[in-house]
């Protein structure tokens, strides 16, 4: 992880959980497009990642990967220049088993040549999925995991190019899995290897109904949630895609992007970006929430308490400052309070502190901390200790049971 290839978390765009399979040269050029007209490219949102299914169904007779020239007439070197010209990276898929889950051909004794490939193409990203990696004799399937991740990584480091690597390993040793312990082992390496790695389910995609999206996103923060020890720069936890305008509610979208800041995850929207109007934009591209989330300190926010439906979420930022989120899961809307010391700013004589909602843009000043928030909807919020404020203190973390 020396090569600091990621001190903030990554930013961009995939086209995974809104196209799946449907995707070619034009969806790519067309968000590479509007990434920069829109102005959240200057945001940060500069990766654009093409994911599954953008090869053929077999490797050519040198071994290598062949781009499917019916969805990508230019090839993938081409579109990597494009992305360039944009002034974007780009980001390629590739599975570490023997096929992709789709069942595209897989980098299973091919990483080396692959990785080459990448580099070849001008690829700033790798994501590397993990299904159907097949059991190894005498090695228990973590053990397994471990080694192609490291293997890749290598890989990569050996084509001298520098790439993020991205890894979803995390994300098969959890879901349907009862015994947590080898997810934990897993993210005790993945930092090694990589820059950010997958946890939880995969984002809706957008043939579910918006509330099977809504509930995935509530999901995957309960996954992330307990996971701040492993998060830093370079090093962060990613509970999948941002889907705003995928049919959730503002209020959802908002809650998604207030969540996602407050546990420095990756920003990677999946989504008709050209579509995207104005609110959303808005939500995506709010200058002083995308600050929280890319805040250079790298520290995962934390659960300071819960009460049924609502949470209390603080995260340290680089400053001294501190954000907050009062989150509300339910379907009702809840006033959520909490203090200053609560999140750990312990005032003193003459202290007095700025609060700023992050979504209203309001400053006040005082030592509570409150909204009303409507049904699936988040405030945040970010205090500023004035000059005779005493020294911030680490925030409290109540420990939650994930899931
Ligand atoms: C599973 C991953 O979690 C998704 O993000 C996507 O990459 C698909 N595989 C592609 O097959």
């Amino acid at each position: 992880n020396g090569a600091n290839l990621a001190p903030t978390p990554p930013m961009g765009f995939n086209n995974w959980a809104r196209y799946t399979c449907n995707l070619n040269e034009a969806l790519f050029v067309a968000t590479a497009d509007r990434l920069v007209s829109s102005g959240l490219a200057a945001n940060g949102y500069r990766t654009i990642t093409v994911d599954d299914c953008w090869m053929t169904g077999s490797r050519d007779a040198a071994g290598n990967l062949v781009t499917n020239s019916s969805r990508f007439p230019h090839g993938m070197k081409w579109l990597a220049d494009y992305v360039h010209g944009k002034g974007l990276q780009f980001g390629i898929y590739e599975d570490a088993g023997t096929s992709t889950c789709v069942g595209l051909p897989a980098s299973w004794g091919h990483e080396q040549a692959d990785a080459n490939l990448f580099a070849s193409f001008g690829v700033d990203y790798v994501k590397l999925d993990g299904c159907n990696v097949p059991p190894e004799p005498g090695k228990t399937q973590e053990q397994t995991y471990h080694d192609v991740y490291a293997k890749w990584s290598q890989a990569l480091a050996n084509t001298g190019r520098r790439m993020v690597f991205s890894e979803s390993a995390p994300a098969y040793f959890y879901i349907g899995v009862s015994d947590k312990r080898d997810w934990y082992k897993v993210l005790e390496w993945t930092p090694q290897y990589g820059q950010l790695w997958r946890e939880g389910d995969d984002m809706g995609l957008a043939e579910y109904s918006a509330a099977t999206q809504w509930s995935t996103i509530v999901r995957n923060y309960d996954y992330n949630l307990p996971l701040a020890r492993f998060a830093g720069p370079n090093a962060w936890n990613d509970p999948d895609f941002l889907i705003p305008g995928s049919g959730i509610t503002p209020d959802e979208a908002r809650s998604q992007m207030s969540l996602w800041s407050m546990m420095a995850a990756p920003l990677i929207l999946s989504t008709d970006v050209t579509a995207l109007g104005a609110a959303e934009l808005a939500i995506v591209g709010n200058p002083d929430v995308v600050a929280v989330d890319q805040d250079p300190l790298g520290a995962q926010g934390t659960l300071v308490s819960r009460n049924g439906n609502t949470d209390i979420l603080a995260r340290q930022l680089a400053n001294g400052d501190r954000a907050v989120a009062l989150f509300n899961r339910g379907g009702s809307s809840a006033t959520i309070s909490t203090t200053t010391a609560t999140v750990g700013l312990p005032g003193g004589t003459g202290c007095t502190y700025a609060v700023k909602d992050l979504w209203t843009g309001q400053s006040s000043s005082g030592t509570t901390i409150s909204a009303t928030v409507p049904a699936h909807g988040t405030a945040m919020f970010r205090v500023t200790p004035g000059a005779t404020c005493a020294g911030a203190q680490p925030t409290g973390q109540i420990t939650v049971t994930s899931g």
